[in-house]
């Protein structure tokens, strides 16, 4: 395994590779790898010749108050990981060299960066979408892969893609989740061990309105409370936001109709960490 930090040398590298016609599979990430992060990894193994691994905290997505500076890192232990998972090359550049002094380019996606997280997080995306653009234009990957974890981010990095003609397969990975249902996520290590035990309602909420759906529950607003009552009866758990949408805009449904996915999403506070989750029904 071969680790570069510099960006202009990873592209020069990643661009004397494809030469030889070999596909390139990419894995952004933000590091202190879990099996989720693992899951993309194997796909990517298993689908390309090259896995590229990026590992890179991206400022431009965090906003002001949020736990950029806690967010937990732990090269070390990610480095084993990928060699584990028989990466090819681990890219984890600097701030400076991603975000030098005078940066001043950003990628926005409209409309379905409006609702939930974009409506929680206002700017995130745009962070998000700038760092991945710019990751592929560093990795020039042939596929790259996203976790439905984030199935906003992955719709949104979709949208991108096509509007502007990137020419790169996105990979849809399913959620990877503990034993009790909750969704992996580098944040879980922040949870104390009650907290940790709390946050499984939100998957338990989850199936039951899967469950309720099933039932010919098509209402928006019953499901929606019902979650939403499933999780203030576990205590110290603040809502964010639940909601059903359309899951390819985001836009929020109010009806369910037969026939049709959507992806019902939450996001809560518990104590100092923040978790999202969805699922397609
Ligand atoms: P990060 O949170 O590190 O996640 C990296 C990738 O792993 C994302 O595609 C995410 O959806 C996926 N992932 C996380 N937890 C998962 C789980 N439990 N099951 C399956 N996949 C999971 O998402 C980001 O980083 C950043 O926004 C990034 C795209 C790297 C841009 O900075």
């Amino acid at each position: 395994m071969i680790e570069i930090a510099n960006p202009e040398e990873m592209q020069e590298t990643i661009i004397g590779l494809k030469k030889s016609g070999k596909r390139i599979g990419v894995v952004p990430t933000m590091g202190y790898l879990h099996e989720g992060h693992r899951a993309l990894i194997r796909d990517a193994r298993k689908e390309n010749e090259l896995v590229v691994l990026t590992i890179f905290v991206n400022p431009a997505q965090f906003g002001q108050g949020e736990d950029f500076d806690r967010y937990p890192r732990d090269i070390e232990r990610d480095r084993q990981a990928a060699i584990d998972e028989q990466v090819d090359y681990i890219f984890h550049p600097s701030i400076g060299d991603m975000y030098p002094e005078g940066y001043a380019t950003y990628v926005d996606v409209e409309n379905i960066t409006e609702t939930l997280e974009g409506e929680w997080r206002p700017g995130h995306f745009r962070g998000v979408t700038t760092i991945v653009l710019k990751l592929f234009q560093i990795t020039q990957p042939d596929n790259a892969y996203f976790g439905q974890k984030d199935a906003q981010q992955l719709m949104v990095i979709k949208k991108m893609v096509s509007d502007l003609h990137i020419p790169v397969k996105i990979k849809r990975v399913p959620t990877v989740r503990e034993k009790d249902g909750l969704a992996l996520s580098s944040r879980n290590v922040y949870l104390s061990p009650g907290e940790r035990q709390q946050a499984a309602v939100l998957y338990r909420a989850l199936q039951r309105a899967e469950v309720d759906i099933r039932r010919g529950e098509r209402s928006r607003d019953i499901i929606v409370g019902m979650i939403r009552d499933m999780i203030k009866a576990v205590g110290n758990i603040s809502i964010d936001y639940v909601e059903i949408v359309d899951p390819v805009t985001f836009r929020k449904v109010q009806f369910l109709e037969n026939n049709r996915e959507h992806c019902i999403a939450l996001a809560v506070r518990i104590g100092k960490v923040r978790l999202i989750d969805n699922i397609f029904v």
